[in-house]
This record gives C-alpha cells, structure tokens and sequence, in this order.
C-alpha cells in the first residue's frame, strides 16, 4: 500500500482527483492539508471535508495557509463558482478540520512514514514551502512528491500570460519548494490541454446515473457553463491528470530532467516556469522530472473509474 498526503484547493479538478486518490486500490491517503487558492480558505477547507465525506475511510484534513507568502494572482472563483464548488448550495460536511495546522502536520506525517510518505499538491505551494522553512529535512523523508504546477512553455492560464494558476498565485512559494525539493515530478498546464477530453465526452461523463457523477455534475456546474459559454471544443483537467501520474507514474511516455526556476520579479513574467531545456546550468534548484507525454486514453478511463 503506497501512503500519500494531498495538499490542495479545492476547485472542482481538485475535487476529482481527490476521488481518484482515496478510490484507488494501492493508496491510502493518510491526510489532506488545504490552502486558499481557487477561493479563500472558508470554501477551499469546507469543501475538502465535503469529498472526505465520500471517501471510503476516514481522512484528516488541516487546514493551512489563507493567503500567499507576498502575493500573486486574483483567485479561480470566475471558474469553479465562487464557492468553489459551482455555488451548488451544498450541505455542509459531517467531516471537521483537525487542530493541527497543515506544515505542522505534514511534518509529522513524514516523520512518522520517513521514506514512505508520498505527497501530491495539486494548489499553490504555500502550505509546502511553509513546511520546508520549518523543516528543512522534510523532502529527504518523502519518497515522490508530484506537483500539478506550471506552464512549461510559458503558455500560462492566468492573466500574466506565461504564468499558470498555482505557480502564479504564490511564487515566492513554488521557488521555495522547486529551489529545495529534489526528483519533484511537474504535471504542467501543457499537458493537461494536451490530455484534455471533449467537453462533449466529460457532458456524457457526468450526465451518469451514480451518486459520484451527480455529485461531481452539481460542483462543476459554474465550470461547466464557463467551458460552454465560452466555446471551449475540449474541457481541461489539471489535478486528475497529477492524479494519474502519482497514482500509476508509468502512464507517463516521456519524461525531461531539468532545472526549473520561478520567475519572481513584478511585471508580464511574474510566477512563470523557466526551464534549462539546454542545461545552461545557470540555475541552482535540483534537476526538475518533467511529465512531457502521457497516455491520454488511460487518462481519460482513470477520470471515469470514480464515477
Ligand atoms: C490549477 O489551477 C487551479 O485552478 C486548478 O485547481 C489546478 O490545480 C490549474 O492551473
Ligand atoms: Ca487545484
């Protein structure tokens, strides 16, 4: 049994692939830590508890950072509904947050796993980059750490166009944990529009009878209407598709090793993914795993298993 640790923003893709973490046969997800990211941390934390009410067994969750360290980008709610959850009206969870704050629980976590524990992140890195600040031994003691995170040829999804949302949201943050996390595996935004279903084929998805489909179908409803209203041919699935490659890291057909740096200065390039394609060997951090293609049909089949 692989153990693993999710730190997230849930968001409706978070929501995803957190079904596809706590379903999958070989994992066991030994706790969440959340931070603000698509939406304040009231909605982000809410919401966590809100899946781990459909895991199949008990999963703490921590509540973590509100806010970035210095300061990033407007938030996702335009996306996910301002909830987070499509403003679906949802009960509120029967799960509650633990005391423990999220850096401080991570922490423990690999302290108790050193050298099992696994980790995910699928928001921005704050909670992560607050961790190795007071624990600087914390990635020797994790076995992968998988991060959703980047555009890797600057084609960004925020409004500072190189920039995707949760590099861009705290960059101070992922400069941290890039600078300081070595054989960190990056699932980007690239390949994420690269592995993207048909809007049409993920309509057909979540139109399913089971509980997790209309589940899944009342939280993306803003999502939905955002890809619909704007013409949007394929749907984009960032955290699922992080998801995959930490669940089965084989899906993954090519892989490239390399520095990333986070661009940090105010301006048009601000929380962009640079990467040393050429090994310049300008830049300080740890060679970066860099998911480059990954099979897109075992993608697809591993979003649809939790439904
Ligand atoms: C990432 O940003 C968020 O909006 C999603 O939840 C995902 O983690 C994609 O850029
Ligand atoms: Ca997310």
């Amino acid at each position: 049994m692989e153990l693993w640790w999710v730190d997230t923003d849930p968001g409706v893709d978070d929501a995803w692939a957190l079904l596809m973490m706590m379903g999958c046969e070989h994992i066991k997800v030994l706790g969440i830590s959340v931070v603000g990211g698509n939406v304040g941390l009231e909605h982000t934390l809410a919401n966590a508890l809100r899946v781990v009410d459909r895991a199949p067994y008990p999963v703490p969750v921590h509540a973590g950072a509100a806010r970035p360290l210095i300061g990033g980008l407007p938030d996702a709610g335009f996306v996910h509904g301002s909830d987070g959850f499509g403003d679906a009206d949802l009960p509120a969870a029967v799960a509650v947050a633990e005391a423990l704050p999220a850096a401080l629980a991570l922490i423990e976590a690999s302290r108790q796993h050193a050298g099992q524990l696994n980790v995910l992140a699928l928001g921005p890195l704050t909670n992560l980059a607050l961790a190795c600040a007071l624990d600087p031994q914390l990635p020797s003691r994790c076995r992968r750490l998988v991060v959703m995170g980047g555009a890797i040829g600057a084609y960004g999804n925020t409004r500072v166009p190189s920039a995707e949302f949760n590099i861009g949201f705290d960059p101070e943050a992922a400069a941290m944990v890039f600078g300081r996390w070595p054989g960190m595996e990056l699932v980007d935004w690239e390949l994420t529009m690269a592995a993207a279903p048909l809007s049409t084929e993920v309509d057909a998805w979540l139109a399913r009878r089971s509980g997790a489909a209309q589940w899944l179908q009342g939280i993306t409803r803003s999502t939905a209407a955002f890809v619909h209203g704007n013409g949007f041919e394929r749907w984009s699935w960032a955290d699922p598709l992080a998801a995959l490659v930490a669940i089965s890291p084989s899906t993954v057909t090519e892989w490239r090793h390399a520095p990333v740096e986070i661009a940090l200065a105010q301006g048009p390039t601000r929380g962009q993914t640079v990467v040393d394609w050429h090994g310049l060997g300008e830049f300080s951090g740890p060679p970066v795993a860099i998911a480059k293609a990954i099979d897109i049909a075992a993608f697809h089949a591993a979003m649809q298993k939790v439904l």
